[in-house]
């Protein structure tokens, strides 16, 4: 039984069923005033980690349990297919990502979940089925995910993406339907069914994987890597302090990044030095098959757009960067930090701070108001995540445009 891809309220009461177990008879209703009032994310992590209590030390303790499982987020067997589910807001820069993975023989797509983020759901949910269509694989399930963030109104980007999300390029309906699975009940799923087997790769707002990590405690174990396109330690885009993915949902990014899953954050310190020039999307626009052609209009239409708008016709190409850092590890370097994202602050939530190990751990301190508690003890450093520090656009992009093209695998 398919779902109506536009049927906007449906797929928001799905997405709140989801947040419980999945079995219909005891599926809770979830809501937004729930989970201020049950699960910071630091009480989420602490239960996924099996730690009972201390808010303020679990997401030191959960990184801290992870000791030195942080690094085999890229360390694969030689030559072993990777498989992944890649959740993701369609968006120019995502368009060009699951191109990427589809034409990728080291990666296996088990699943794509769609998120509201660039555009509303009812339009990456179609996107990520147009993209499919176009690329042949109509036996991918495609999940619809979350039409919102957690507890906060919807932030979109489509003065970026365009109105459709795709640059305004039109591509023919979709015939391909989404599974009746939500995206948090298909990621449960396919994980369960393969316990440890299964990377994501998180290159939108992580409301959904929020959402499957705080309805599943056990799921975080069975989950060997998660690569995110998110954050930043040079500064936003969205603000001087966050990055798009982490402005849209500082508090489910929160859940993720402390849920003790290695984890690599591929941020805009390194995305941002990965443009796209015309020379690229020449490259594209002349080989003829239908994925390097879609991927040369939406690029061509961005790159127009941009240029009569007097902008600089800067396009960087965030999403594909993350799935490219999965084909070939030596496209960026990476180093072990700490990393928390930021909450409350009224002007900076989605910020993520990095902690590289030179000083401690250490939080603002408390409002004279709040009720005393003891002062907290300096938190050793223990790295949750590997940040991309280092990229080479060059082999990004002589790995990226013949895949597209279809010259090389
Ligand atoms: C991220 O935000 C989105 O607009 C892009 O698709 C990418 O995932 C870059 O900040
Ligand atoms: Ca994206």
């Amino acid at each position: 039984m398919h779902r109506d891809p536009n049927s906007d309220q449906r797929m928001e009461i799905e997405t709140k069923r989801s947040a419980g177990d999945s079995s219909d008879g005891e599926r809770a209703a979830w809501s937004r005033r729930e989970f201020l009032a049950n699960s910071t994310g630091l009480a989420v992590a602490g239960a996924i980690g099996g730690l009972a209590g201390n808010v303020q030390l679990s997401a030191h303790d959960l990184a801290a349990s992870a000791a030195g499982s942080h690094s085999p987020a890229l360390a694969s067997a030689p030559g072993k297919t990777r498989r992944i589910i890649i959740d993701t807001d369609p968006g120019i820069d995502d368009a060009m990502a699951i191109f990427l993975a589809l034409r990728s023989p080291e990666l296996k797509v088990e699943a794509i979940t769609p998120v509201a983020g660039n555009v509303p759901l009812d339009l990456t949910l179609a996107n990520a089925l147009r993209l499919l269509e176009i690329a042949k694989r109509r036996d991918i399930p495609v999940a619809a995910g979350a039409s919102h963030p957690l507890v906060r109104r919807l932030a979109t980007a489509g003065h970026v993406h365009g109105v459709n999300g795709l640059a305004g390029v039109e591509f023919p309906e979709p015939r391909i339907k989404p599974v009746h699975d939500t995206a948090p009940e298909l990621i449960r799923r396919i994980v369960r069914e393969s316990p440890r087997e299964i990377t994501i790769v998180a290159i939108g707002p992580l409301t959904n994987v929020a959402l499957a990590l705080r309805a599943d405690p056990e799921l975080a174990s069975m989950i060997p890597a998660i690569v995110i396109m998110g954050g930043s330690l040079s500064g936003g885009n969205m603000t001087p302090a966050a990055e798009f993915n982490l402005y849209v949902d500082p508090e489910a990014a929160r859940i993720v990044f402390d849920a003790n899953i290695p984890l690599t954050m591929v941020g805009l310190d390194v995305t941002r030095k990965c443009l796209v020039s015309e020379q690229h999307i020449k490259q594209l626009e002349a080989a003829k098959n239908p994925v390097s052609q879609a991927a040369g209009k939406i690029l061509r239409a961005t790159y127009e757009r941009m240029r009569h708008g007097g902008e600089v016709t800067d396009i960087a190409l965030h999403d594909a960067l993350a799935v490219a850092s999965l084909i070939d590890p030596g496209v960026i370097t990476r180093k072990d930090y700490y990393v928390e994202v930021e909450t409350v602050g009224e002007w900076t939530a989605g910020q993520t701070i990095g902690y590289d190990g030179h000083g401690p751990i250490r939080k603002s301190p408390q409002m004279e108001t709040s009720a005393p508690e003891p002062a907290p003890a300096e938190i050793p450093f223990k790295p949750n995540a590997q940040v991309a520090v280092g990229v080479d656009p060059d082999r990004f992009f002589r790995l990226l445009i013949p895949r597209l093209i279809g010259s090389a695998t």
